[in-house]
């Protein structure tokens, strides 16, 4: 099928809620392109749990969820960056309910500082977390999707992979994406691209992400020439499902927010010994926690437990994870739920500022794929969504202003295929992929050392080289073009592991395992 060339005035990529919320607030007079590499309400948004921390409690302050993010992120949040995104998050919280998502609401009676019915997560000190029920992801993605289908000037164009963008004298062009239905990759003409991809948590061997986020947005911004910070910040979450048919399924923090106990094998609860708080004890700690007795007991996995609570609370707020556990025969009202910590959230990300920018003029980067400096060494739970609607908000207040979509669009070279053909060797690329995740997996995870991270590198380097090769010779498919955005990522992800002599907030190593005195980002500058 041969490529097609088409002019947008924005094109976005990713359809989570970063993605779908630019696309809302853009003027409606833009023609907008949203990429997405699947269909609608498939990505990490749509799986979220738990919630989104906002301060909507006339007993809560903006000062208070500031000051939790900023120990939560062990010393390194930009604090302009989390007092711009706590100060607009009720904000954000009248715009979704404005949009319809139902979040869940006090009985009447129970009203105190407002009506919404408020959960609690590692890390606040305030109840804050808005929710539907435990699918909240679901809620928000299913209302903006809603409306992205209705809006005329937004093209939803899905079984769309980005490959990277186009960058002519210094300023974003364009941008290629492959169309998995067609197998062409097709070039799109403008001056203003958002990725807002996601993650990278696919670059682990276990994790609670869903299939796709392999990175793919620092990857492409990382090419075009744009900084990267912090990608040693890989944050584990401590309670997955352990279940040998349970793919990729989180067991919700706010379990552990409404009273769940982490137990060990014996049922002995043991959080206490590692943190104050126990087991609403930010992230990093929890699952350092987890893993630090899995290995001294030699256990596959350990417990967290909320049947001590009253059968109709717990499947009232947790009905989705109950009949999620019921089909793997756990019922979560009698008996504890198997749990192992796994990869979750990406911390580091594309340099940004408050509107997205990156460093190239028209390429911005939003939510997981961005380093706002919102997360610190450690991002709070549910603070992810937040950031997500508040940039979104503030990137489409940018490209208003900054009327990049008012200049002419320059002229874009079709994407060529004249020197590759088609692979005969597909093995190889789930092989790497396989490879790649296990040694991600084994030496550069919850638990760091320098040899651990001079034998990553090591296997990095090797795999890059073969992927890039086999870039360069055959076409390209979506397996072909997440393997090659995962090797970039890794490599990023080890090589500010590697810089970072210390221990802090999700990096840990046996090495340094200090504090260094004076907080600094790991900032990558591509050469
Ligand atoms: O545990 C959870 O529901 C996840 C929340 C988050 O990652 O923010």
């Amino acid at each position: 099928m041969a490529s097609t060339l088409s002019e947008y005035d924005v094109v976005v990529v990713g359809t989570g809620a970063a993605g779908m919320a630019l696309a809302l607030h853009l003027p409606s007079h833009l023609r907008i392109a949203l990429l997405t590499k699947s269909t609608l309400n498939q990505g990490s948004t749509y799986w979220a749990q738990g919630g989104m921390a906002a301060v909507v409690d006339a007993n809560d302050t903006v000062d208070s969820h500031v000051e939790d993010t900023l120990v939560a992120g062990a010393g390194l949040c930009r604090r302009e960056a989390v007092e711009f995104t706590v100060s607009r998050s009720s904000q954000v919280v009248d715009w979704l309910v404005q949009l319809g998502v139902n979040f869940d609401r006090l009985e009447q009676g129970e009203h105190q500082g407002t009506d919404f019915h408020l959960t609690r997560e590692g890390g606040h000190s305030h109840r804050r977390i808005l929710h539907a029920a435990d699918a909240t992801g679901k809620a928000i993605s299913k209302t903006l999707s809603r409306h992205v289908v209705q809006a005329a000037n937004i093209d939803v164009l899905t079984e769309r992979v980005a490959v990277d963008v186009i960058v002519q004298d210094g300023c974003c062009r364009g941008l290629y994406a492959l169309n998995t239905k067609t197998g062409a990759v097709d070039a799109f003409q403008t001056n203003v691209v958002a990725l807002a991809t996601g993650g990278a948590s696919k670059a682990y061997l276990y994790t609670s992400n869903p299939d796709g986020n392999s990175g793919d947005g620092i990857a492409i911004a990382w090419r075009a020439g744009c900084r990267v910070a912090n990608m040693e910040f890989n944050q584990f979450h401590p309670t997955c499902l352990y279940h040998p048919k349970a793919k990729s399924y989180l067991i919700t923090e706010a379990i552990r927010g409404e009273g769940g106990h982490l137990l060990l094998p014996n049922g002995e609860r043991f959080m206490h010994r590692f943190d104050h708080r126990a087991e609403l004890a930010p992230r990093d700690i929890v699952a350092r926690a987890i893993d630090h007795e899995m290995k001294r007991l030699g256990a596959d996995h350990l417990l967290l437990d909320i049947s001590h609570k009253p059968a109709a609370e717990v499947l009232a707020h947790f009905p989705n994870t109950a009949k999620k556990c019921l089909e793997f025969g756990i019922d979560i009202t009698r008996e504890p739920i198997p749990i192992v910590p796994a990869a979750h959230y990406t911390c580091g990300g594309v340099v940004v500022d408050h509107h997205g920018c990156t460093d190239i003029p028209g390429l911005y980067a939003i939510g997981e794929t961005s380093h706002t400096g919102l997360h610190g060494a450690n991002r709070m739970a549910s603070n992810s969504l937040l950031e997500c609607l508040v940039f979104a908000e503030s990137a489409a207040e940018h490209i208003r202003a900054a009327a990049l979509t008012d200049q002419a669009k320059a002229r874009v070279p079709a994407w060529d295929e004249s020197q590759v053909t088609d692979s005969d060797e597909d093995v190889v690329i789930s092989h790497n992929w396989d490879e790649l995740r296990r040694f991600m997996w084994d030496y550069v995870g919850i638990v760091r050392t320098d040899k651990r991270l001079e034998r990553a590198q090591h296997r990095c380097d090797l795999l890059r080289s073969e992927i890039n090769e086999y870039y360069a010779n055959y076409r390209v498919s979506n397996d072909l073009l997440e393997l090659r955005n995962l090797a970039v990522v890794a490599d990023l992800m080890i090589r500010c592991a590697r810089q970072r002599k210390e221990s802090r907030g999700l990096h840990f190593t046996l090495d340094y395992p200090e504090m260094a005195q004076h907080p600094i980002d790991t900032v990558l500058v591509p050469s």
